[in-house]
């Protein structure tokens, strides 16, 4: 039992029932706000979701100078005047993105620094690639005592960049960092998460020329300055996941609103394979499943539009109740599997062999006390209590908050029975 931490008690049992509007995406709206620094003039981004990560990149922006005001799912940030240009070890650990702000902060005002941010649960998260990006475009960069010094006195020059592997993190940096270089800047092997493209949108909504995000090689035409401008951040395509396997997991009937069916293509065909049933319209996907066992299935985390390591415990707590065996590996992160330890204690049976899991379906999970370790490590233990028959206490559940906004509400709204229970 962790002290003072946030649980949440779970009983299991209900089929998921009702619609459910989707939330703007957690990932695409850091690397957005980060890069509103760009501009001295105001930014409006609209259809933030209200979640913690959230508030830690408002408290970075505001650490650094910038006014920022939160009303709703709408975020003005006015960086005229920011300062500060170093960004604390506290903020640092408290959430990886905020590394985010060295492009932007690099290419207004030529220096940044910030601490090497923890590392986490899923893994070491180095930034080697950020920092060669950077180096190749003219940056000088110390690493010491723990902190990263980047300063580019002459300006950023565009040049050629080709990534060792489409890091979604790099290729955000340095497609901000190349905005207000001088010259044409070329990254290859970039990373094609929706989250790539809609940053393009954004960038190119300020006066940035940006073009071919979506495809392994991203082209940036330095210009001078980069104005106002006001966006709406597309919808969160590991959100709609976590509640199509809810439906699947419960052997619920949900239908979600605000979804971009394209981004979720390859969560719907594993799912398909599993046995659910899908009706997909232009804006909205409709998720069934009987009173059946899931069939089992095998899964590979890849790259987009491979399946998305951030769905992978979420789906290893579905194929828990599989018939049959499935085979997981987790191509991303070398570190994925810290829910595994607590969907056993759940009664599901899983072998690890390195960064493959061998899932053994079983009949019925059942309730336990489960640890939290991180973001979607959590979602699927939530997922698991749901399916279990008797009661579930999720401790730690302040992770959840990162990146699932209000979820005990939300999921109750749908007819589950999760209380929040503080400290
Ligand atoms: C983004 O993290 C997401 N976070 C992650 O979502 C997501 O899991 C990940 O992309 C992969 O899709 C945000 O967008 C805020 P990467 P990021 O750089 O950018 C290695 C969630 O749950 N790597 O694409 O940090 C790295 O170690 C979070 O919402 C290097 O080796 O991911 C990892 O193995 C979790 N060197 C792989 O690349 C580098 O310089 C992919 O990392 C950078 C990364």
């Amino acid at each position: 039992m962790k002290k003072d931490s946030q649980k949440f008690l779970v009983v299991g049992g209900n089929r998921l029932k009702g619609k459910v509007c989707v939330n703007g995406s957690k990932n695409a709206s850091l690397p957005i706000l980060a890069a509103t620094l760009l501009s001295e003039e105001t930014i409006t981004v609209k259809g933030v979701p209200e979640l913690q990560d959230i508030n830690t990149m408002k408290d970075v922006l505001t650490y650094l100078g910038a006014r920022v005001t939160w009303t709703g799912k709408k975020i003005m940030v006015d960086g005229s005047d920011v300062q500060s240009l170093e960004i604390s070890e506290e903020l640092m650990r408290r959430m990886r993105a905020s590394n985010l702000l060295l492009g932007p902060l690099l290419a207004r005002f030529g220096y940044v620094k910030i601490s090497y941010p923890g590392g986490c649960d899923i893994g070491s998260r180095p930034m080697d690639l950020h920092l060669k990006g950077l180096r190749a475009m003219g940056v000088v960069i110390k690493e010491k005592f723990g902190y990263i010094t980047a300063e580019a006195p002459g300006g950023l020059q565009g040049t050629e960049i080709h990534l060792d592997l489409p890091s979604v993190g790099a290729t955000e940096n340095l497609m901000t960092a190349a905005t207000l270089a001088q010259g044409i800047t070329l990254i290859r092997n970039v990373a094609k998460e929706p989250e790539i493209v809609e940053l393009q949108v954004f960038l190119n909504a300020m006066g940035a020329k940006v073009t071919g995000a979506g495809t392994d090689t991203i082209k940036i035409e330095g210009v001078s300055k980069l104005n106002a401008a006001e966006h709406t951040v597309i919808p969160d395509r590991i959100e709609a996941g976590t509640y199509m396997v809810a439906a699947a997991i419960t052997n619920g009937d949900i239908t979600l609103n605000n979804v971009i069916p394209l981004h979720l293509e390859p969560v719907m065909a594993k799912l398909k394979e599993t046995g659910v049933r899908l009706t997909v319209n232009k804006d909205a996907i409709r998720v069934q499943q009987d009173a059946v066992r899931p069939n089992a299935v095998d899964i590979k985390t890849m790259y987009y539009p491979g399946f998305p390591t951030d769905m992978q415990p979420q789906m290893m707590a579905l194929l828990s109740l599989a018939k049959g065996s499935s085979i997981i590996s987790e191509t991303i992160f070398e570190n994925r599997f810290k829910h595994v330890s607590e969907l056993r204690r759940m009664g599901a049976n899983i072998h690890l062999e390195a960064n493959t899991a061998v899932v053994k379906g079983v009949a019925n999970l059942s309730g336990a006390y489960v640890e939290v370790s991180d973001l979607r490590a959590g979602a699927a233990l939530v997922l698991a209590a749901l399916a279990a028959e008797e009661g579930s206490v999720l401790d730690g559940i302040e992770h959840i908050d990162r990146g699932y906004e209000k979820m005990e509400i939300r999921y109750n709204n749908l007819g589950a029975r999760i209380i929040r229970v503080k400290g």
